[in-house]
């Protein structure tokens, strides 16, 4: 979703907004702009489509200013135009501001400010602040600011500058995250780490309801009832050069291909082989709380939440809790009856999702204990929940998330049979769990090496216009998941079910041109795939199966398979996802599509 980017220092700003918008444009956009300021005034530029369009715009322009502010729009009120496009400025061009989120009560102050003269350039709910700011400047941006934002309902993540004091940038934020970068005699902010990393690796969160005014030689954070703050520095815990995209063609293959080692990183430190248990530093302080637990509930979106549902099986299988998992997006509006007995267990890679922040949220206030399962360091998730485990899977810069499903379900093993070991799970049982989760590093890499079959594979049916996924316990969200990856990066209709379903409705959507993957492992579901597999056939459809290495009977009966070995039974899912995600990077490649960057898809969804 959108992106901001802001600089003060000695050096030109202009190159450096550009690089963070760079780093921003995986969130997902579509118009980008800055405003650069010195002594003389303000250059604003905007353009709809990409950063390089700014690149092209920019080019050949003499642009001195050491301040400014810059940002991508995923448009919400408004159609992708350049007027639309942020900064957004007053009638005077002296005040400019770039806002993430929401500003729900737009209408009513716009209505006001058309009332006092004020004429609006654009049709976006992010104009009012400028004018706010216009009319509320007493000489002190961050006075204006603050008034501002009073009248504010909704949620915000703001970058301001003025002309009146162009080496000063204040930003806010309630619901969108910001984070400040701190440097040498030189302060940069970003929505997102990423646009930082460059520069430098010490960073600060604001908190919401939290303002910060940067100056090139220090920064003041205060909240917006103007107390002061003091907050502790971040240590960003990743290189830019992980966010390269090295020999690979796309993020998204070189994240899949990176799962052997995401795998590693998820265990490092954390595997007590002798013990049969793992040692999960996060979750100490409040381990006796985590003891005491009847009821598990994991919240989450998207691919986070299928990670969810695999874990409500492995949680069922190694602890004695009662385990529900919902969308975070339905949980937050039901009518919940929490207390200190219910853990909610929040997933996300981002940490950032507003749904899922906003369902911790929700159980905190009703006395629940809330735990993490995050892959951004320091992100508004990770902060806000009791306890929690990172992913430390590095940047995950791909829209389609791949990398973390995986780092999640190796995590959610770990944090299960921690649990586990204090209920009925077997020291032998925590050991064999533990030995095979060490070894699919290794199982993993055999899956890429099938990298060419896929593609065949994907090559024969990528003109479909639509796939089913099925599967059974464990492999039905892993169907999910499948069906997740084709539909938002190669534009394929594709619906995910659990197998048992399909005589209930989608069986008569079968034919020739309507192909199923099956997955079907050697597990107790193993028997029913097959005669789901035996009905699709009798009705002509085609059928890709994902089998377990050695299953030849069937390799003879479906027109194509993808072998994966096997393993434990709870940690198979980790490895029957994999070809899926091959195959969906393949069928979107073959039809040309953008794949890092999919059309209407934000890497982090900051609005509800
Ligand atoms: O950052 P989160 O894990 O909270 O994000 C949740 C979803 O927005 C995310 O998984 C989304 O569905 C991806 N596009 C899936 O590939």
């Amino acid at each position: 979703m959108c992106g901001i980017v802001g600089y003060v220092g000695p050096k030109k700003a202009v190159p450096i907004l550009v690089h963070g918008l760079k780093r921003l444009e995986y969130r997902g956009y579509d118009s980008a702009g800055l405003v650069a300021l010195d002594r003389s005034g303000a250059r604003r530029f905007r353009v709809v489509g990409r950063v390089q369009n700014l690149d092209t715009e920019l080019f050949g322009q003499d642009l001195p200013m050491t301040s400014g502010i810059a940002h991508t729009r995923w448009a919400t009120h408004g159609k992708p135009t350049e007027n639309n496009a942020h900064p957004h400025t007053d009638s005077s061009n002296q005040f400019f501001v770039v806002h993430n989120g929401i500003i729900e009560n737009h209408d009513k102050l716009r209505l006001q400010l058309e009332a006092d003269g004020v004429v609006f350039q654009s049709e976006t709910d992010t104009e009012v602040l400028s004018h706010l700011l216009a009319k509320f400047y007493d000489g002190v941006l961050e006075h204006a600011v603050e008034k501002t934002l009073h009248l504010v309902e909704g949620t915000f993540g703001i970058a301001a500058v003025t002309t009146h004091e162009p080496f000063k940038i204040v930003v806010a934020r309630r619901g969108s995250p910001i984070v400040l970068g701190l440097g040498n005699k030189e302060m940069f902010v970003a929505s997102d780490v990423s646009a930082l990393v460059q520069y430098t690796d010490q960073v600060i969160y604001l908190e919401d309801n939290e303002m910060a005014v940067l100056t090139p030689d220090e920064y003041a954070i205060r909240t917006l009832d103007n107390r002061p703050i003091s907050r502790k520095t971040f240590q960003i815990d990743w290189k830019i050069e992980d966010s390269d995209l090295t020999d690979f063609p796309h993020y998204m293959l070189k994240e899949i291909y990176e799962q052997p080692q995401t795998v590693e990183n998820a265990m490092r430190g954390r595997v007590l082989q002798a013990e049969g248990v793992s040692k999960l530093g996060g979750l100490q302080a409040k381990i006796d709380e985590i003891k005491k637990l009847r009821k598990l509930i994991l919240v989450s979106c998207g691919t986070s939440y299928h990670a969810g549902m695999v874990g409500r099986y492995i949680f069922e299988q190694l602890t004695d809790l009662n385990v529900e998992v919902e969308l975070a997006s339905e949980f937050r509006y039901r009518k919940l009856r929490l207390d200190e007995t219910t853990g909610v267990l929040a997933l996300s890679q981002s940490g950032e999702t507003i749904d899922t922040l906003a369902a911790i949220r929700e159980a905190r206030r009703k006395g629940a204990i809330t735990l993490g399962l995050v892959n951004v360091v320091g992100s508004t998730i990770a902060r806000e929940t009791d306890a929690g485990v990172y992913c430390h899977a590095g940047p995950e810069i791909g829209v389609a998330s791949t990398k973390i499903f995986v780092s999640q379900l190796v995590i959610l093993n770990l944090i299960a049979l921690l649990i586990g070991r204090y209920q009925s799970v077997s020291l032998s049982e925590g050991m064999a769990l533990l030995k095979e989760l060490q070894e699919l590093p290794n199982l993993i890499q055999k899956i890429l090496a099938q990298a060419p079959l896929i593609e065949d594979i994907a090559r024969k049916y990528h003109k479909a216009q639509s796939f089913l996924f099925l599967g059974r316990q464990m492999h039905y969200p892993v169907a999910l998941e499948g069906a997740l990856k084709l539909k938002e990066i190669s534009y394929i209709h594709a619906e995910g079910y659990a197998a048992g379903e399909m005589k209930h409705g989608p069986i008569s959507l079968i034919d020739e041109a309507f192909p199923t993957v099956a997955l079907v492992p050697r597990d107790a579901t193993y028997d029913k795939m097959v005669n789901n597999i035996q009905e699709i056939m009798a009705r002509s459809g085609p059928v890709i199966a994902i089998a377990n290495e050695g299953d030849r009977s069937i390799g003879d009966l479906v027109d194509d398979v993808i072998y994966v070995p096997r393993t434990h039974e709870l940690l198979q899912p980790i490895l029957s996802v994999v070809p899926l995600q091959l195959l969906a990077y393949y069928a979107a490649l073959l039809l040309g599509r953008e794949i890092d960057k999919p059309r209407n898809l934000a890497k982090s969804v900051t609005v509800e």
